[in-house]
Order: structure tokens, then C-alpha cells, then sequence
């Protein structure tokens, strides 16, 4: 295992009914809230005017930024920065999916600065200082409510780009798996994939003598599993909701994968994919990982034999290693097409005119991965190898 630190401030308000912690949670924070939401589900919900009328109950003085888009824009980002600048804000309170939360650290970070926040999304400066941002999510997915991370796209260049830092993790989250009942099958799958690839990119490593993380891993990517699958069948199942939320929180908290040293490549060739198509980022993700798993394995066989063991239950019955990883890589995306998410390039309409594109545009801060480390020719390969 390798030296760590562990920091995570966040307050987590789960269950039925958390909203009615939100009054509690305000006292803490100044008189003036930014609220951010998205594109009409919040609204639709009825989450949006709940929680506006406790923000009146408790004398707020409240601003209203909606309609960021999925894969978050920077236009939005410089338009609420400039909202919290005018207004002087105090308080963020972000109201939806990945997408709402990630544009509202880019706002709380850029209102609490002089600099471009575009800068700190090209790795210029480092994030020191954000205003306070609470958030209420309604999509089980990124992590992003109890992480330090936030993903933002400049759609004019198609760049698609992350920061991360201490200041940006989330003061408070609700997380009311009621108000992700209403999440369409696609996005819900899409969730499911994202969490369980976040799974990957921490479990997947060269550290070795980490059985407590390799253990919690197994532990979430099996729960995800088995909670996935019901719900594809019955998404109104509010037992099932509320145990794949808690998973996506726990897939990307931080804590699995303390120690270890992660790889993250699959994620950063999505980010090429979702910013130049404009897909979903769980779809990219499904279309991807059993792609690189292929591509990677042989760098730690014993690892990926482990996880077809224990992950996929495999029983060796005399068949090779090889043929127990190649059936954990089989599975994994079957698990994956089962619950409604694209298996390949081609199903989510993509050609091999960018690919070339596509691959150098991922490498453009260097090699990406660490079970191995890719460099253009790799990913191009990866995603050719993804077309059909
Ligand atoms: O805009 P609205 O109307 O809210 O609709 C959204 C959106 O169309 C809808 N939705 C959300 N909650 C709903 C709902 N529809 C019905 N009922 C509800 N309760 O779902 C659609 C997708 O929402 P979005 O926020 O884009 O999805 P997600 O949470 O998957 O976020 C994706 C973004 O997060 C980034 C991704 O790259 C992408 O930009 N990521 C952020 C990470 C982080 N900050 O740690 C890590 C991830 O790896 C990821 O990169
Ligand atoms: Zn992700």
C-alpha cells in the first residue's frame, strides 16, 4: 500500500423526507443562495419548489440559474460566476444530476477568484478557495456529492476538462432516493455504469497488499450488480434507489481507493467521446471499459482473474487463466448491455471519422492510464478496437 491522506468534509443527509434537514443546514451560510438546476426535472419533481419554499420560510434571498445542460457547459459557468459576483452570493445550492453539481463548484470556485476559471480547467492554477456549495441530487451516478472533483466542457473547442481540489468538495449533500424515482431507464443505466467504472479505474492497480480496498471494491461493484439489475426491471422500487444512490456515493468518495495507485484512462478517453459527440457519460463508459480491460489485462493478469472470480463468481473447471479473465471482460459488458447501456461505437452512432481526433486530444497532457500507460497509438486502438 502506498502512503495516503484521507480528507472528506462532506455532510451526507440521506433518506426519505432529508429535505426537511435543508432549514438546519441554511442557518449555517449567509443570507444570499444561487440556486442551480437543470433542464426541468427538479421542476418537474416538484424537489425545485420544495426547496425554494424553505429557502422563503428561512428568509433567503434567492437567485435562480437553470438550464444547465448535461455534459455542463463553460457559458453557463461565466454566466453564474457573473450572478454571484453582482449579487455577492454566499451560498451555492446546486439541484440535480452530475452535470448541475460539477457547473456549480466551476461557479463557486470562479466567484471566488479574480482569474479565468477556464484556467484552472487547463491546469494554469490550482484551486484554493470556493464559496459554499450544499447540493440535493437527483441522479445516482458521478460521486460528485461527496467529491473534490467537477467536469466542465468548452463546447466551441469540444475540451472537456476536470479540476479537483479540497475546496471543492460539497459542505452539505440530500440525497432523497425519492427524487430519483423519476430517472429515465437510460440515464439509470448509464448511472449504474458510471459508478461501477469508477469502481474500476480505483480497483485496477499495480499496488498490491491492499485487501481491504480490493475487499470494499468487490463489495460495491457486486451491490451495484445485483441492485442494477432489479432495477432495470422495476425503477420504481424505492429499497433498490436508495441502495444504488448510496453506491455511486461510495463508489467516488475517495475512500476505495485510497492507497492505491488508480488508473483512470477510461475515463479520460470518454471525456474525448462525450465532448466531441455530446453522449452521455455512462454510455461512453460502457462502450469503453470492457475495451481497455481487454486491452490492459495482461499487465496484471492475477488481478483481472480476481475480479472475474470474485466479482462474476467464475469457476476455474479446468479452463485456463485466460479464459476466466476473457469470460470477467465477456460479462462485464453483457452486465452492461442487460441493464439498457450501448455496447459499442456503432450503437451510439459513432463512426471512425475522429478518431485520430479524438486519440490525440486525450494524450494532450500527456500518457493517460497507469495499469499501463497509453499513449495515442493506444487509444486509437482502444477505440478502434470500440467501433463494432
Ligand atoms: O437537466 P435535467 O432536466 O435535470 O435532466 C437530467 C439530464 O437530462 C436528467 N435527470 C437528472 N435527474 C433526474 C433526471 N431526469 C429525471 N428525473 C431525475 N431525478 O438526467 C440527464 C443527465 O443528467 P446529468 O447531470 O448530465 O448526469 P450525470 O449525473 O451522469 O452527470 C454527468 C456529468 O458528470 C461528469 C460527466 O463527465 C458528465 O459531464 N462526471 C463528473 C464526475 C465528478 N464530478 O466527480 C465524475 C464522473 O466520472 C463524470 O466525469
Ligand atoms: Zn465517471
Amino acid at each position: 500500500m502506498i502512503n495516503f491522506e484521507f480528507y472528506n468534509p462532506t455532510r451526507i443527509i440521506f433518506g426519505k423526507d432529508a429535505i426537511l434537514k435543508l432549514g438546519r443546514e441554511l442557518s449555517r451560510y449567509g443570507n444570499k443562495v444561487l440556486v442551480i438546476t437543470g433542464g426541468g426535472s427538479a421542476k418537474r419533481s416538484g424537489l425545485l419548489d420544495h426547496a425554494l419554499r424553505i429557502l422563503k420560510e428561512n428568509n433567503k434571498q434567492v437567485w435562480i440559474l437553470d438550464g444547465i445542460k448535461p455534459n455542463p457547459r463553460l457559458d453557463s459557468v461565466y454566466e453564474g460566476i457573473k450572478m454571484c459576483k453582482t449579487r455577492q452570493v454566499e451560498l451555492i445550492l446546486a439541484i440535480g444530476g452530475g452535470s448541475v453539481i460539477d457547473a456549480a463548484k466551476a461557479i463557486a470556485v470562479g466567484a471566488a477568484t479574480q482569474h479565468d476559471i477556464w484556467d484552472f480547467y487547463l491546469r494554469k492554477l490550482s484551486v484554493t478557495k470556493a464559496l459554499p456549495l450544499g447540493c440535493m441530487l437527483t441522479l445516482a451516478a458521478t460521486g460528485t456529492e461527496m467529491n473534490g472533483n467537477s467536469v466542465v466542457t468548452k463546447w466551441e473547442t469540444r475540451e472537456k476538462n476536470f479540476i479537483s481540489g479540497s475546496a471543492l468538495f460539497p459542505k452539505f449533500s440530500i440525497l432523497d432516493p425519492t427524487y430519483t424515482l423519476t430517472v429515465p431507464r437510460d440515464q439509470t443505466a448509464n448511472g449504474c455504469v458510471d459508478m461501477m467504472v469508477h469502481v474500476f479505474e480505483q480497483y485496477f492497480s499495480h499496488t498490491t497488499d491492499t485487501p481491504l480496498q480490493d475487499r470494499l471494491c468487490e463489495g460495491l461493484m457486486k451491490t451495484i450488480i445485483e441492485n442494477a439489475l432489479i432495477l432495470a426491471a422495476d425503477p420504481q422500487d424505492y429499497t433498490v434507489r436508495a441502495n444504488i444512490l448510496w453506491c455511486g456515493t461510495m463508489a467516488l468518495n475517495e475512500l476505495v481507493g485510497m492507497g492505491k495507485k488508480q488508473d483512470w484512462a477510461t475515463h479520460i478517453i470518454e471525456h474525448e467521446l462525450s465532448a466531441e459527440y455530446d453522449i452521455a457519460h455512462g454510455a461512453g463508459l460502457a462502450i469503453l471499459s470492457p475495451n481497455w480491460m481487454a486491452y490492459v489485462y495482461k499487465e496484471n493478469k492475477a488481478l483481472f482473474r480476481q475480479f472475474a472470480e470474485r466479482v462474476w463468481d467464475i469457476q476455474g473447471n479446468g479452463k485456463s487463466e485466460e479464459e476466466i479473465i476473457l469470460e470477467g471482460i465477456r460479462k462485464t459488458r453483457e452486465f452492461f448491455v442487460s441493464i439498457g447501456a450501448p455496447a459499442t461505437l456503432e450503437d451510439a452512432g459513432i463512426d471512425e471519422s475522429k478518431i485520430s481526433l479524438m486519440a490525440a486530444r486525450a494524450v494532450r497532457f500527456g500518457p493517460v492510464g497507469s495499469m499501463k500507460k497509453l499513449g495515442k497509438e493506444d487509444v486509437e486502438t482502444i477505440l478502434r478496437n470500440a467501433l463494432v
